[in-house]
């Protein structure tokens, strides 16, 4: 018999859950983009709006998701099917899908770059460059090196999706996500006791509201939706997968909890020593790979025992990436596997291979496809912009439009509280805010990112 007709498969415990959902929020989001935009938009001020945007829209909308997924045990685009008959709202899950598809086609080439760079760190060719710069332009511009990472990385992906929730998601989510958490605090330490170190983290910390304006606002609010992995039904797959017994409002804070602490101490590793070893300033670093790639192994470079701590970073890169990408290749699958009824072995295999003939031309979009641009931007580009910009956001609004004013009170109040178990004061203003708030700030932000170049990026 195949497995589409055995139960649902699930996660077996709270800290599955948490690890799961956490390891699919925390990810080159909170490493890689989060340091940058903070410093790069009024530090301690954008901070204090990235975490009003998390307490007051994130937590609600991953709340949102995790019910509607788990009241219909099923994938994303099934679940608005199973909830709502009969309507168009099934068309928001199957955003969902194709979002799923844009975002790990172009997440999987810088996921790809990570393994590159941790076996240069490893061998010891990355300290052999002259040119951290040149480095990675030669390497991410080569024919064929980027595209083989991007498919090891895809197979490491589909290796895990295929091995299943409990089997595979949960078990290696629950080794990973400690590891990953340990290694940060670890360079945390070394980061923030560097001479000179000081500076920087009055500078990533030390509210600057001159350099606040309606933008940066949008921009905080874009960096919470993508770095919580809200808006295109992850978290609804995700919630499909939670015993019905779970507490869902302390698991979506927990996990909101979660990836906001490693956004900081992710700024704490990396800012503070770009201040001890850079000469040039933060606020020059082009969003992209600028930080990561060329930046970062300089002062690895210049930094005591830089050799191990430049290993031990682009393996928590590495670790990051994974935790992400299952989550995202897991919307497809199960959606293959649900609705088109494969085996999870063929909806993985047809998955990430389709994935990764697009994901190919965003590799490509560094080197021999450069020149190749639509409506001005690369391939690369463009995947990026479409999906964290727009899709996510849009996606993020159905959502809680959907929840608010289809789904409802009593059916959302009944899934929250596990059939009237639970009994919490924040039920109710919880529903408030995904009714009328969060519609309405969400609202504001996908419209403008329509109009804003490079706002969720
Ligand atoms: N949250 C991930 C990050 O911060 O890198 C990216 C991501 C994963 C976005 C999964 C969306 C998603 F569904």
């Amino acid at each position: 018999m195949s497995d589409n007709f055995l139960k649902r498969d699930t996660f077996s415990s709270k800290f599955g859950v948490i690890a799961a959902a956490a390891g699919s929020a925390v990810g080159l989001g909170n490493i890689w983009r989060f340091p940058l935009v903070t410093t790069q938009n009024g530090g301690g001020a954008f901070l204090l709006l990235y975490v009003g945007f998390i307490l007051f829209i994130g937590i609600p909308v991953m709340l949102s998701e995790f019910s509607i997924g788990r009241r219909a045990q099923s994938n994303a685009f099934g679940s608005f099917k199973k909830l709502a008959p009969g309507t168009p709202w099934y068309m928001v899950g199957f955003l969902g899908i194709i979002t799923a598809f844009v975002i790990l086609a172009f997440y999987s080439t810088v996921a790809g770059w990570t393994l590159e760079y941790l076996i240069q760190a490893v061998t010891g060719t990355l300290f052999q460059s002259e040119n951290m710069e040149q480095n990675f332009a030669d390497f991410s511009s080569h024919p064929y090196r980027p595209v083989l990472w991007q498919l090891v990385f895809m197979v490491l992906t589909a290796v895990v999706v295929f091995a299943g929730i409990k089997k595979g998601i949960e078990k290696i989510t629950k080794i990973l996500m400690p590891i990953l958490v340990v290694l940060i605090i670890f360079v945390v330490v070394r980061s923030v006791t560097l001479d000179g170190a000081k500076e920087g983290v009055k500078y990533l910390f030390v509210p600057d509201w001159s350099a606040v304006n309606f933008k940066t606002v949008l921009m905080a609010l874009g960096q919470a939706a993508f770095s919580l992995s809200i808006g295109m039904g992850t978290l609804i797959t995700y919630g499909s997968y939670i015993r019905k017994r779970n507490n869902l409002l302390k698991t979506s804070t927990q996990v909101a909890l979660a990836d906001t602490s490693i956004a900081i101490l992710s700024s704490l590793m990396v800012v503070p020593a770009i201040f001890a070893f850079s000469t040039g300033s933060i606020g020059d670093i082009s969003p992209g790979p600028g930080l990561v790639f060329e930046v970062l192994p300089n002062v690895f470079k210049s930094m005591p025992g830089g050799v191990i701590f430049s290993i031990i970073f682009f393996f928590l890169l590495c670790v990051a990436a994974l935790t992400s990408t299952i989550s995202v290749l897991e919307v497809v699958v199960a959606y293959m596997k649900e609705e088109l009824k494969l085996s999870r072995g063929k909806a993985t295999l047809v998955a990430s291979v389709s994935i990764s003939v697009i994901g190919v031309f965003a590799t490509l979009s560094f080197g021999v496809l450069g020149n190749f641009t639509i409506l001005g931007q690369t391939i690369f580009g463009l995947l990026n912009y479409a999906s964290a910009n727009i899709m996510l956001t849009f996606g993020a609004l159905l959502i809680v439009i959907f929840v608010g004013w289809s789904l409802g009170k009593s059916n959302f109040m009944d899934e929250i509280s596990n059939k009237g178990i639970i009994i919490s004061s924040f039920h109710k203003t919880v529903f408030f805010i995904i009714r009328y708030i969060a519609p309405i700030a969400i609202g504001i932000i996908a419209v403008a990112a329509l109009f804003i170049e490079g706002l969720t990026g």
